[in-house]
This record gives C-alpha cells, sequence and structure tokens, in this order.
C-alpha cells in the first residue's frame, strides 16, 4: 500500500514538474522528475556494470554514444570523470509488474540505469540515448539535464510491420529501421515477406522461390529478382536481437500467394481477373505438404517461435476453387457447405503444422473466425471498419493485437493536402491521430484488456518505390506510434507538448538525412512522388 501512495506520489510531483519542464523523451515516461542539476558527460565519464553478464550492453550504450555524441567513455573509471552506473537488480523497480520497467537517477556526478531485467535495462538505456542525442554537443563535452525516472511500458507488443513484397528496401536500410525502431522503445518487427509483387526469402529445397517469385516489385513487375538469403535473415534477427526487438515472418497464406504460384504453378488455386493466380490449392495434398517444408525451413530461421500466416482477404481469388475436381472432392469429403469453410480448414490445418513446430500463429482479424488453440494463437485486428472481429477474436480468449487501418496503416496520407497514398472515404492517418490513439472507447472489461497484447502499425508499400517516400511515411508517425504503444490510458496525453518534444526529434532525423514529413510545415517539402499506377 505504501509503495503504490509513494509511487503516486512521485506521478503527482512528476506532472507539477512537467508543467515546467518537457521532458524531451518519447515515448513520455510514466514519471520524470526534473532537478536543477547537470551532468557533465565527456571523455572522462565512464561506465560501471553490477554484473560481469552486462558487458554487451555496456559496449552497446557506449558505441551508441559514440555514434551518436562523437563521445568515447573511458573504459578505466576515474576519480575526475562522471560514472554512468547499468545495475541489474530485483530491488529497483519492485512498484512495477512490468518485467520491461526501468529507472533513472541522475546527478550532478552518476547517472544510475536499473531495472530488474535486460530488457527493462535496455529500455532505460534507450532513455537516456535520447538525452545524450538531443543534448548539444560543445567540443566533446554534453551537459545533460538531470532527471528522475520512473517508466514502464503500457503494452508488451509494441510492433511495426514493414512490406518487402511491393517494394524492396535492403538490409542496410532495415537495420536503420530497426535502430529507429529501438530509439523508440519498439520491441516487434513484423516481416511481411512474400504477397502478389515479389517472393523475398530464401527457400532451400524451393530455389525458384526467389529466383522466379522474387523478380518483379510493385511499380515493375519485371525488376531483377530481390530477395534476402537465409544468411543475410540470421544477420538481421542477430541484430534485432541485440536491440531487444523480436523478429516475426509473415508467409501470408492461401491468399496473396502470387509470386510463389509463378514458381511453382503446380500449387496454384488460381485466382481472380483483378488477382490472377493468388491462391494456393486447398484440394491437394501436396500443398500442404510443400508449404509445411517452408514452414519448417522459415521456423528454422527465427527464434521468435512464432509466424504469422496472413489469411486475409481470401475471397480477393478464391474463384476458381469450386472448379478445381480436388477442392470439390474436398468439400464433399467433409460436408463443407462453402469457400469460407474450406479457408478455415485449410488455415486449420496449416495453424495445427506450426504448433507441431513449437511455433504460435499470428493471423489478420479475417482468422478470428477459425477455432484454433487460444493460447498458440494471436489475431491481428486490422479492419478499423469491422471493430466486431477485434471484440470477436478476445471473446474467443485469443490474444490480439491492434493494428487497425485508421490510424495505423502508414500507406494512408497523413495530410489532407497529400495525394500519393490512400484515404478512406475521407478519412487518413494524420500523427495526432497516431499519437492519440487509444482502446478506451471500447470500454474492454479487465479480462479483454488482460488479451490485448498490443499496437502495432503496418507499412504497406504500395506507393512506396524508394527510401524517400518510405520515410516521409514513416518519420514522424513512429514517435506517435512509440506513444500509443508504450502508454495506455491511465496516463493524459497532451498533443501540444508532444510536439514541443518532437521538435528535437525532427532535428535528429534531418541529421540522420531522413526525409521525413514536418506536421509543422506540411508545404516544406515536396511529398515524394509514388508509382505512376
Ligand atoms: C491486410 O491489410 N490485408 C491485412
Amino acid at each position: 500500500m505504501m509503495k503504490v501512495f509513494s509511487l503516486s506520489l512521485f506521478i503527482l510531483f512528476s506532472l507539477l514538474g512537467s508543467a515546467q519542464k518537457n521532458c524531451p523523451i518519447i515515448p513520455q515516461p510514466l514519471a520524470a522528475t526534473p532537478s536543477s542539476d547537470q551532468f557533465k558527460l565527456d571523455r572522462h565519464s565512464s561506465i560501471k556494470v553490477s554484473d560481469p553478464k552486462l558487458y554487451g550492453i555496456a559496449n552497446y550504450l557506449s558505441a551508441e554514444i559514440k555514434k551518436n555524441a562523437s563521445i568515447e567513455l573511458a573504459t578505466q573509471p576515474s576519480k575526475a570523470g562522471s560514472l554512468v552506473s547499468l545495475v541489474l537488480s530485483a530491488n529497483k523497480t519492485q512498484n512495477s509488474t512490468s518485467a520491461e520497467a526501468y529507472s533513472i537517477d541522475m546527478n550532478k556526478g552518476s547517472i544510475i540505469v536499473a531495472a530488474s531485467s535486460e530488457a527493462g535495462l535496455y529500455n532505460g538505456i534507450t532513455s537516456l540515448l535520447q538525452l545524450v542525442s538531443l543534448a548539444e554537443n560543445k567540443g566533446g563535452t554534453l551537459m545533460l539535464d538531470c532527471w528522475q525516472i520512473k517508466d514502464a511500458p503500457g503494452y508488451g507488443w509494441r510492433g511495426l510491420m514493414l512490406d518487402e513484397s511491393r517494394h524492396f528496401f535492403g538490409l542496410e536500410k532495415l537495420k536503420s529501421l530497426i535502430d529507429w525502431m529501438a530509439f523508440y522503445k519498439l520491441n516487434r518487427f513484423h516481416w511481411h515477406l512474400t504477397d502478389e509483387p515479389g517472393w523475398r526469402m530464401e527457400v532451400k529445397k524451393y530455389p525458384k522461390l526467389t529466383t522466379i517469385g522474387g523478380i518483379g516489385n510493385f511499380s515493375d513487375s519485371t525488376a531483377p529478382a530481390r530477395y534476402y538469403t537465409q544468411d543475410q535473415i540470421r544477420e538481421l534477427v542477430a541484430y534485432a536481437a541485440e536491440r531487444h526487438i523480436m523478429v516475426i515472418p509473415e508467409i501470408d497464406m492461401p491468399g496473396h500467394a502470387t509470386a510463389a504460384n509463378r514458381a511453382y504453378p503446380e500449387f496454384s488455386g488460381g485466382g481472380s481477373k483483378a488477382h490472377p493466380e493468388f491462391t494456393f490449392n486447398p484440394g491437394k495434398e501436396g500443398t500442404y505438404s510443400y508449404l509445411t517444408d517452408i514452414l519448417k525451413e522459415t521456423a528454422s530461421l527465427f527464434p521468435a517461435s512464432m509466424i504469422h500466416l496472413g489469411g486475409d482477404e481470401v475471397n480477393f481469388g478464391n474463384q476458381q476453387w469450386p472448379l478445381i475436381p480436388a477442392v470439390k472432392t474436398l468439400m464433399a469429403e467433409k460436408k463443407m457447405k462453402d469457400l469460407r469453410e474450406v479457408e478455415l480448414y485449410f488455415m486449420q490445418r496449416m495453424a495445427d503444422t506450426l504448433y507441431k513446430m513449437n511455433n504460435k500463429l499470428l493471423a489478420w482479424d479475417e482468422m478470428a473466425d477459425v477455432e484454433l488453440p487460444r493460447d498458440k494463437t494471436i489475431i491481428m485486428w486490422w479492419r478499423h471498419d469491422k471493430p466486431e472481429q477485434f471484440i470477436k477474436a478476445m471473446e474467443k480468449g485469443y490474444t490480439t493485437v491492434a493494428c487497425p487501418r485508421i490510424p495505423f496503416y502508414f500507406d494512408f496520407v497523413q495530410d489532407s493536402s497529400h495525394k500519393q497514398g490512400r484515404k478512406w472515404q475521407k478519412a487518413f492517418a494524420p500523427l495526432e491521430s497516431v499519437y492519440a490513439f487509444d482502446l478506451s472507447k471500447f470500454n474492454l472489461t479487465a479480462e479483454k484488456q488482460k488479451l490485448v497484447a498490443g499496437i502495432q502499425a503496418n507499412i504497406w508499400t504500395e506507393t512506396m518505390q524508394n527510401e524517400q517516400r518510405l520515410d516521409y511515411m514513416l518519420f514522424p508517425r513512429i514517435a506517435g506510434l512509440a506513444e500509443a504503444a508504450w502508454r495506455n490510458n491511465n496516463t493524459p496525453k497532451d498533443y501540444g507538448l508532444f510536439k514541443q518534444r518532437l521538435q528535437g526529434h525532427l532535428g535528429l532525423y534531418a541529421n540522420a538525412g531522413l526525409y521525413y514529413f514536418d506536421p509543422s510545415a506540411p508545404a516544406s517539402k515536396l511529398e515524394p512522388l509514388g508509382p505512376k499506377k
């Protein structure tokens, strides 16, 4: 009781404090109290760890400070220099129930970052790195304003999805994206690797998936094959893991299979005029063993032990199913009355395949209709116009991630004047809606709230044929996403203060050479052009 009371007082004083001073960290910490002290960071400063197993994280901090502020910290603590201490201790964050909680205590001579887990400590380091990156560097010396911070996330799943089937960005851009995700405490990278235009993951058993399926993109169906080798995938997964980011691959099925079907047409279930060869053939046994082989290789590359199987928009191209003799036989044998039942049967079988590999299944909200084990299934609610799918998923006991198109599809424009990108009637996805998003309008019961794993934004890339456009659509909405995903309904939001904090972050985007959108000056840069078609 005493602890709850003292934390409440701490938060109260922090809120009073923040009326005078806006802590520049994004997402805003749960509680941040300023003091009048300043901490001097220069080449005499050093890092100390409470446990040898923290050397890795200390080296990471030191490398990032060097990268962001060109200051190389001393390896040996000196009496004259200031000290950054990294402390792993169960006691430090006992007020928080989150394993990802952390605290930062700063004064003139020391900074103590403390947490009860390495994930928590990493979050603390991220906050510290923001303070370092945003401070003015005077000839190799940073004078950091001191803060007392206690922080913990509202959601454990803070995700970003990138579609590389429609346009391919490559390993270097991905690493930069992972760095920015880490900077904003986003911790799930959902990698959409297969779809209509191209297949982007090397599969050793089926090399044509990439040599043929990898050809083309949304702008140019004849563009040379682009894809990730298995070694590159391992490299990215390791890079992300070092930043406490889990990578979840998506192998979309039974729809959005066009690129795979170009490579291995024997497993195609046909398509429609608008979406030719869009589906896998659900009536053919060989399809299930083919996809099982692909999933085995996928699972071996991604230690997340979860794979997204899509399951979306199958009706875009399953019109030929009733004409396939093997599908007819399947429907007769299993007494299926329509194609939706065939689709759900297909997903149930592929889900079982995943569970046998000790992987969890992720799927889009169409699959909230399938009966699957609750503890092994995660549903992503994307259709903002179908909130009933979100509720249904939770009523069935599935863990859910909220990524409704509005405001979390970043292929939607962010300003009414923008012409490149989507709108839904007149609705789009401005920064303010991303920042302000919460689930309060659903009045979820405590039981349902527990099933919400978190929040995610999805970058579909039909209109993003180059890095400049990707940057423009992602920055600064990534900062708004971080606020929506880190905080929940318990802390009040203030868009005006957020925009003040954002100002410094826009400077960091400029330094990094990103072609970001400035919401305060929408006309200050040309909107990059998307593909012609
Ligand atoms: C989706 O946007 N088709 C998940």
